[in-house]
């Protein structure tokens, strides 16, 4: 039997983790998604979410994955309930069905970029839009997108995904923050600063039955949580860390990012139309290239961004994958022939979505309304009233502040725990009444 795989280091850990949560939701989707709902009403409920739900239920995955030091299916049996290793493979059925479509935006991300260089993107945008994120054109860059994910994965743990988050999210941070104070340059940057500032509690009173599950899916999503993905990586932890020091630090960084992300989109757009837009699959891949259409930089502007949205999504993709991969690899397959099978039919799934973006836009909702919240409610469930004592044991390895684990364990018990029970209602409810 082969030694099973660790990071090499703490910090190895935390930026795997951070380059997982860090992705297309913080710059494809969230900017927008702000703009679009009532500005900073929904930054706070977002906020609220990140801290109320998402900060207790990243310990929860990381708790699983450290105390079993397996894929997020065995888990279950190590920690001695092997009747609900189901909860780890929804997670992990979910992985494989988000990668899908994941890698199709990321198909299109690549595109970007070439089009950005030789300056096609930015002739037509609406019309270059159309003609390359669906048919064969958007088959293809997803198959090359699924290449590279895959030849990270297949490298293993410490020389694939920690080698290359290493270099992944330094640089995503640098360049966003190159490009924030570019923007921060251009004429009319402070009207898109009020599209993320403007406070329109309205737009979320009025709406609060789909805003708010909107706003608590994307801040679930945002974390990676629910994909069994932070149990994966968490399993994979050498030695003991402080796993609240490492949640709290993912949870920061991954919201800096997202808001550094739209004070670089936001002034852009309000360069052009001055109207965020709905937020749709299309927002950032057409409001963008009209934007920098306009700027005497506007094609090098293009190729950085699109380069920074192209690494945020493989140091997702990379995690999503991995945690099948891992289930494989632990059950005794060697992993580069297992990264490279399941890459074929993650692809193979993926086909509909880069042929229609109707059904990409079918996998997410899925994806984020359903598989999500679901998998998160049965983690928080599971590490709260069936783990319990042995959960806060765990949180409590190589932490110095003693108090925070049974503190953490009320909370996942009680209000974690109603607060996405209500979620999972809301979700099912809208998908139910549309
Ligand atoms: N957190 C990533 C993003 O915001 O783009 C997406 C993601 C990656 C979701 C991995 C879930 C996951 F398990
Ligand atoms: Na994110």
């Amino acid at each position: 039997m082969v030694e099973r795989e660790t990071w090499a280091t703490r910090l190895g850990f935390i930026l795997a983790a951070i380059g997982s949560a860090v992705g297309l939701g913080n710059i494809w989707r969230f900017p927008f998604q702000t703009a679009s709902s009532g500005g900073s009403a929904f930054l706070a409920v977002y906020l609220l979410a990140v801290v109320v739900i998402g900060i207790p239920t990243i310990l929860a995955e990381f708790v699983i994955g450290r105390r079993s030091h397996l894929d997020a299916i065995n888990a279950f049996r190590r920690l001695g309930r092997p009747k609900w290793w189901f909860v780890g493979a929804i997670g992990v059925v979910g992985s494989f069905w988000t990668l899908s479509y994941y890698s199709v935006v990321g198909g299109w991300v690549i595109r970007y970029v070439v089009g950005s260089l030789n300056g096609n993107a930015l002739t037509a945008p609406g019309d270059y839009f159309g003609a390359v994120s669906a048919g064969p054109e958007a088959v293809a860059f997803h198959a090359a997108f699924m290449l590279v994910t895959v030849v990270i994965v297949a490298f293993g743990i410490e020389r694939g995904i920690e080698l290359a988050t290493k270099f992944m999210v330094p640089s995503i941070v640098v360049l966003l923050l190159g490009l924030a104070v570019f923007a921060a340059t251009l004429p009319g940057s402070g009207q898109g600063y009020e599209f993320l500032l403007a406070f329109d509690a309205s737009a979320i009173a009025d709406n609060a039955a789909q805003v708010i599950p909107a706003a608590v899916g994307q801040a679930l999503f945002s974390l990676s949580l629910g994909f069994s993905v932070m149990i994966t990586y968490a399993s994979y932890i050498g030695k003991d860390d402080n796993l609240v020091t490492d949640g709290l630090t993912i949870a920061v960084a991954n919201t800096f990012v997202g808001v550094l992300a739209g004070l670089v989109v936001l002034p852009l757009l309000a360069t052009q139309t001055g109207d965020p837009g709905s937020g749709g699959p299309g927002a950032v891949f057409v409001a963008i290239p009209t934007a920098l259409a306009n700027l005497p930089a506007g094609r090098a502007i293009g190729v950085v961004f699109f380069l920074v949205v192209l690494i945020a999504a493989l140091s997702s993709s990379i995690s999503l994958l991995e945690a099948v991969t891992s289930y494989i690899v632990d059950r005794g397959y060697s992993r580069m022939p297992t990264a490279a099978g399941l890459g074929g039919i993650v692809f193979l799934l993926g086909v509909p979505s880069a042929w229609d973006t109707a059904w990409l836009g079918w996998f997410d909702g899925i994806s984020v309304s359903l598989f999500l919240p679901i998998a998160v409610l049965l983690v928080v469930l599971f590490v709260g009233w069936v783990m319990g004592r042995d959960a806060a044991d765990e949180l409590r390895q190589g932490m110095s502040t003693e108090g925070i684990a049974p503190v953490w364990l009320w909370a996942l018990r009680t209000f974690v725990l109603v607060a996405v029970v209500g979620v999972v209602a809301l979700n099912l409810y809208d998908l139910f009444t549309v």
